[in-house]
C-alpha cells in the first residue's frame, strides 16, 4: 500500500485547523507541507511559524519540501519548526552531499527532489544516502497541474538503480495524482503520492484518501 501524503498547499488556509483534523482522522500518512520563496519557484506559499503551528495539530510525519534557494540556510530552522522529513532540491543544491549531510546531522530523513527535466542519473552517487527521492510530476510552484506521463519511466529507471545499490530511499511522486492515475504511479514503482487538489477539492476528503491507499 502507497504512504498517502496529502499537500496542504491545496488546503483551507482560513481552517487550517480544521483540514489538519480531518487529516488526523483520515489514512493520510505524511503531512506534505510544500514551502516556496519565490525566487526558486515562480510563487510564494508558507514558511516556518505556520509548519510549527501545524506541528502543534498533528503527530504524523511531517513532510516538508522546500522549494526554495540555499536551504541549507534553513534545515535548523525546519527541524525546530517540527520537520520529520526535510526535501531539498538538487537543482537548487551546488553541495547536495552536504545539505543532505546537514539534514540527517539534524536528526531528520533526507529528502531529494527533481524537477521534471531532471535525470535521475544525478542521483547515482547519492542514492545511498536519501532516505526519500521526490520526483516532481508538475513544474514546482502551483497546485493543481497536470501529471507529466515521461515521470513513469522517470519512476522505474530510479527503482531500478534504487535496487541496484541497496538504498533505502522511498520515491514520492508529487504533482497532479489522481485517483485515476494513481494505479500506473504505483505500479511503475512509486512509494509515496502527494496529492494536493485531488484530496482537498473533492467532496469527501476522507474517502478520496481512503481509496489512494487502497491502490
Ligand atoms: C507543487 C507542490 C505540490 C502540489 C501538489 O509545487 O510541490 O506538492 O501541492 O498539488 P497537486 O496534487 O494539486 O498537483
Ligand atoms: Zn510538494
Amino acid at each position: 500500500m502507497p504512504i498517502i501524503a496529502p499537500s496542504l498547499l491545496s488546503a483551507d488556509f482560513l481552517n487550517l485547523e480544521r483540514d489538519c483534523t480531518m487529516l488526523n482522522n483520515s489514512k493520510a500518512d505524511w503531512f506534505h507541507l510544500d514551502v516556496m520563496d519565490g525566487r526558486f519557484v515562480p510563487n510564494i506559499s508558507f514558511g516556518i511559524p505556520v509548519i510549527a503551528h501545524i506541528r502543534k495539530a498533528t503527530t504524523k510525519v511531517c513532510d516538508v519540501h522546500l522549494m526554495i534557494e540555499e536551504p541549507g540556510n534553513y534545515a535548523t530552522a525546519f527541524k525546530e519548526a517540527g520537520a520529520d522529513i526535510l526535501t531539498v532540491h538538487i537543482e537548487a543544491c551546488t553541495h547536495l552531499h552536504r545539505n543532505i549531510q546537514q539534514i540527517k546531522s539534524l536528526g531528520m530523513r533526507a529528502g531529494v527532489a527533481l524537477n521534471p527535466h531532471t535525470s535521475v542519473t544525478f542521483l547515482a552517487d547519492i542514492i545511498e544516502d536519501i532516505d526519500v527521492v521526490c520526483l516532481m510530476s508538475v513544474n514546482p510552484g502551483f497546485g493543481g497541474q497536470t501529471f507529466i506521463p515521461q515521470t513513469l519511466h522517470k519512476i522505474v529507471s530510479l527503482k531500478e538503480m534504487i535496487i541496484n545499490t541497496n538504498s533505502k530511499a522511498l520515491i514520492e511522486i508529487d504533482g497532479g495524482v489522481t485517483i485515476e492515475n494513481a494505479p500506473d504511479i504505483v505500479a511503475a514503482g512509486a512509494d509515496v503520492l502527494v496529492a494536493g487538489n485531488t484530496v482537498f477539492k473533492s467532496t469527501d476528503p476522507i474517502e478520496t484518501i481512503a481509496k489512494l491507499k487502497v491502490i
